[in-house]
């Protein structure tokens, strides 16, 4: 029997239990979770019931226990059975007892949850001048000198545009039941309006289509994944509001090409990078690259015609498709989740506020009827607050966090490992936000994953795992603790791939690739059969099993 007395912040306490006098905690070590005995809290001298719940940080799950003055204690014997699978409560008047915890914390996922992993045209498919296809503003600007790491390109990537099939057979290895793709828009119509339409562009997403199809792995097509035609591009981009009407017509031909093919579409994936980094000063980091000048409102124009982009596609299928080919259409967000620095009103508030630049912008409107999901990209949390009027910091060429009026850091506690903060507590709040704001509409996690680190050795990526295993619990927890309506986990990614500005120095897949070799030879890491036993077992594992830390 041991009682450890921990004062806890009121930051902690973000989950949906009525907590009223929580005095206590006990922290376990993470290869002992599943097996410390029995632990007892002293309450309040009136208490009715108990609680015990987990504050999951990614690396450990530290156990509460708590009374409750507001719960009742329902059995005979005074105990409960808590979240924790095989695990007790009981109370009496004076104390809460936590008993038997003799199994492996576990945590569900719905049997009808869909598994993903995702992937970009760009990113994976080569064939960048093939059979045909046009150039898109990241052929252009791949060829400039000193803008992606090592001056990578993805002319050749990882080949998918010839090797698709075996990464079909690794996709039904990991039995996952949806893929989430993307179309190149110049590998279908080279010039980006729809006059001139590249037929061996569409037999090849017709191939991958039909793959999946008759394996029943549901695709999940994403319209616009920043590929954008270099045609348009010099017609002024998404700065143009003719975008709006060339890609309806480019959604058009996506709906009545593939879409008797295709249950689940993601019109634009993540609109804040689009409008971040090609669109606002010294952030320009990503394909155009050429708009550092007049940030003040190119970002927001930029931004404002992306949404309409978004309706005009929906619009479309509603009217056009809807009715015979019956899929639903969705928008991919993403930002990270804020945590105010102190419990001040002004920090707080600033954290409102940052969730308003990240996410609001682009859900609040969607929300009013054009979406049937919400896609989500997480990656990391950050630590926020309000930025005095005077204050010059680094960020201040960043127009967005300018105008938002915050200042973001991580916290030193957290794991962070290049520009990603291990909390998956960040994803659940997040989660838990979208659950209030937009009356629980389903969510679909579009993208979330880490990049291989130092000290993975070979093909064993434990910080993949771990940081796998954190955010699935979390996602768990959303579910089956606050009721979000969470209907699918999307991984990023499949396989390493062409990371953008980081070239390929930057590994986030679940099967290696050798780039060295002309035939970009794919392995699968540990990673891939952990997530694979996920899969078939529908339960995340807790931090109690020897030997996958
Ligand atoms: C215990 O709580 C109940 C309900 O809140 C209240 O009616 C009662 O007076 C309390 N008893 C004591 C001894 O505080
Ligand atoms: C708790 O442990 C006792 C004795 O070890 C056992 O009889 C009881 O079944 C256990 N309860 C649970 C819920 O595991
Ligand atoms: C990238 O290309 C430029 C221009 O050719 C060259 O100066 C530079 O050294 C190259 N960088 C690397 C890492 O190869
Ligand atoms: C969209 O398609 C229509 C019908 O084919 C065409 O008249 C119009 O010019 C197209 N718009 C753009 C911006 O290409
Ligand atoms: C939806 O539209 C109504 C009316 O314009 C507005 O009051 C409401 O705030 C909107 N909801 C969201 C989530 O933006
Ligand atoms: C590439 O694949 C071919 C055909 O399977 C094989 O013969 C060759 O050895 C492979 N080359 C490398 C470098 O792996």
């Amino acid at each position: 029997m041991r009682i450890l007395k921990v004062l806890l912040a009121a930051v902690l306490i973000q989950t949906v239990f009525s907590l009223e006098c929580i005095t206590g905690s006990l922290r376990q070590d993470k290869l002992q979770i599943g097996y410390q005995p029995i632990t007892v809290e002293q309450c309040d001298t009136n208490v009715t019931a108990c609680f015990s719940f987990y504050h999951n940080d990614g690396t450990h799950f530290t156990y509460k226990l708590g009374c409750d003055i507001s719960g009742l204690c329902l059995t005979s014997n005074g105990c409960s059975l808590t979240a924790d699978p095989g695990r007790q409560c009981c109370c009496d008047t004076s104390s809460c007892v936590y008993q038997n915890a003799t199994q492996p914390l576990t945590f569900s996922l719905p049997s009808n949850f869909a598994f993903s992993t995702a992937t970009a045209a760009y990113q994976i498919e080569g064939g960048a001048f093939a059979d045909g296809k046009g150039p898109s503003i990241w052929d252009i600007y791949t060829r400039k000198p000193n803008k992606i790491r090592n001056n990578d390109t993805g002319d050749i990537a990882c080949d998918s545009y010839n090797q698709w099939e075996k990464d079909i057979q690794n996709i039904k290895d990991l039995h996952i039941n949806e893929y989430r793709f993307s179309i190149s828009w110049t590998r279908v119509l080279p010039y980006g309006t729809n006059d001139v339409v590249n037929q061996k562009g569409v037999d090849y997403y017709n191939k991958i289509l039909d793959a999946l199809n008759s394996a029943n792995i549901n695709p999940v097509v994403t319209i616009f994944h920043w590929d954008l035609p270099q045609a348009f591009q010099e017609r002024g981009g998404f700065l143009n509001p003719n975008i709006i009407e060339l890609y309806g017509n480019y959604s058009r031909f996506l709906f009545q090409t593939f879409g008797s093919k295709v249950q689940k579409w993601v019109t634009i994936n993540e609109p804040l990078s689009i409008v971040k980094y090609e669109y606002c000063g010294e952030a320009v980091i990503h394909a155009p690259g050429e708009f550092r000048e007049h940030c003040d409102w190119m970002v927001y124009q930029a931004g404002h015609n992306i949404l309409l982009c978004h309706s005009k596609a929906a619009e479309i299928y509603n009217n056009e498709f809807r009715a015979t080919q019956n899929g639903q259409i969705g928008i991919t967000i993403s930002g990270t989740w804020m945590f105010p620095e102190s419990a001040s009103k002004d920090d707080t508030d600033a954290c409102e506020r940052g969730y308003q630049f990240d996410w609001g912008w682009w859900a609040n409107p969607v929300f009013n009827g054009s979406a049937d999901f919400l896609g989500v990209n997480y990656y990391r949390s950050l630590k926020a607050r309000n930025r005095n009027s005077d204050e010059y910091t680094w960020f201040s060429g960043y127009k967005l966090a300018l105008d938002s009026g915050i200042v973001t850091d991580y916290d030193p506690n957290w794991e962070i490992i290049s520009w990603i903060s291990v909390v998956p507590q960040g994803l659940r709040s997040l989660l838990n936000k979208f659950k209030t704001e937009y009356g629980n509409k389903p969510i679909l996690i579009t993208e979330n994953g880490i990049m291989d680190t130092e000290n993975d050795i070979g093909f064993q990526d434990n910080t993949r795992i771990r940081y796998l295993r954190g955010h699935l619990a979390a996602i768990s927890q959303a579910i089956n603790e606050d009721g979000v309506n969470v209907i699918g986990y999307t991984l990023w990614s499949l396989m390493d791939n062409f990371e953008w500005t980081d070239g390929y120095s930057t590994k986030f897949g679940i099967y290696s690739v050798d780039f060295n070799s002309p035939n970009r030879t794919r392995v699968a890491k540990a990673s891939a059969t952990f997530y694979k036993n996920i899969i078939n077992s529908k339960i995340v594992p807790g931090f109690s099993t020897i030997g996958d830390e």
